[in-house]
């Protein structure tokens, strides 16, 4: 079932939770793939009723980046949503969900001035602000997102846990095509050659975690062996490759705990990211 309004979505989930029934959620900005499907199917297997809000959220955006050409596709979505078995796409207007004199901002002040914090500066603020409203709006149990936007979990986390939000905040892992490339809405933007320039990310990364799985712990070693890969790519251009602490999100020098290994790349003017954890 689509639904538009916040009052209609109110109403139904009212009524499900009158019935003692619990609700999934998965946030989407549309455009679904696969990745998208594997949340939903895991909100559908772990809950009794399960929403997919479809909305590209403006205040996310910077000013210079993907706001007014960010892909859409809401009847392919729909498909999406409807075989995958979730019960409701919440696909509110702009208008539906900002009022024009919005004055509540919500900010998490740690783990968000690094990595894509840094480099889409007020990025997350936005993402905090449309979830708590989606939060409020759909009160779910549980909250489903994807591995690949791994700060997105990390921050989320910590502004459910900081605000005693009542909801349990779950993920999966990241979903590749057969050739490796991490499955993204913004791929629709690669043409044919960039497609195939893209695929030096998951390239370069498997190169450090076979030299991390061969006893390097050095993170300088590790990241020039990313970085080298990256630079032989011309249409590549590098934004950011970090290692950090899985939790805290801090640079390590040497990977004596959990480590998170992310990468921002521009291909052409789009910029995608990646990741793999590597637990010792
Ligand atoms: O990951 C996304 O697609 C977005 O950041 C989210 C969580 C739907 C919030 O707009």
């Amino acid at each position: 079932m689509l639904l538009k309004e916040i009052k209609d979505i109110r109403s139904i989930i009212k009524d499900w939770k009158k019935d003692g029934l619990t609700i999934g959620y998965v946030p989407t900005m549309g455009c679904l793939h696969e990745g998208h499907k594997s949340l939903i199917e895991k909100a559908v297997s772990e809950n009794d009723k399960v929403v997919v809000s479809v909305f590209v959220n403006p205040t996310q955006f910077g000013p210079n980046e993907d706001y007014d050409s960010y892909p859409k596709n809401i009847d392919e979505d729909l498909e999406i949503c409807k075989k995958s078995g979730a019960s409701i796409v919440f696909n509110p207007d702009k208008e539906e969900m900002y009022f024009n004199n919005k004055s509540t901002t919500v900010s998490v002040s740690e783990l968000t001035n690094v990595l894509c914090g840094a480099k889409r500066p007020g990025h997350f603020d936005g993402v905090c602000l449309v979830l708590s409203k989606f939060f409020n709006i759909i009160t779910p149990d549980k909250a489903y997102f994807g591995e690949k936007d791994f700060q997105q979990i990390a921050v989320v986390k910590r502004m459910v846990r900081d605000l005693n939000i009542n909801i349990e905040i779950l993920s999966c892992p990241i979903v590749r095509e057969k050739d490796g490339l991490a499955k993204s809405s913004r791929n629709v933007y690669l043409s044919k050659e960039e497609r195939k320039a893209a695929l030096v990310l998951n390239r370069s990364l498997s190169l450090a975690k076979e030299e991390l799985k061969h006893g390097e712990r050095n993170s300088k070693i590790i990241k020039d062996i990313i970085v080298n890969e990256l630079n032989k790519e011309p249409l590549a251009k590098i934004d950011y490759v970090e290692i950090v602490d899985s939790e805290s999100l801090n640079d390590l020098e040497i990977v004596n705990t959990t480590a998170l290994i992310p990468i921002a790349v521009y291909i052409g003017k789009t910029r995608l990211i990646d990741n793999f954890i590597f637990n010792i």
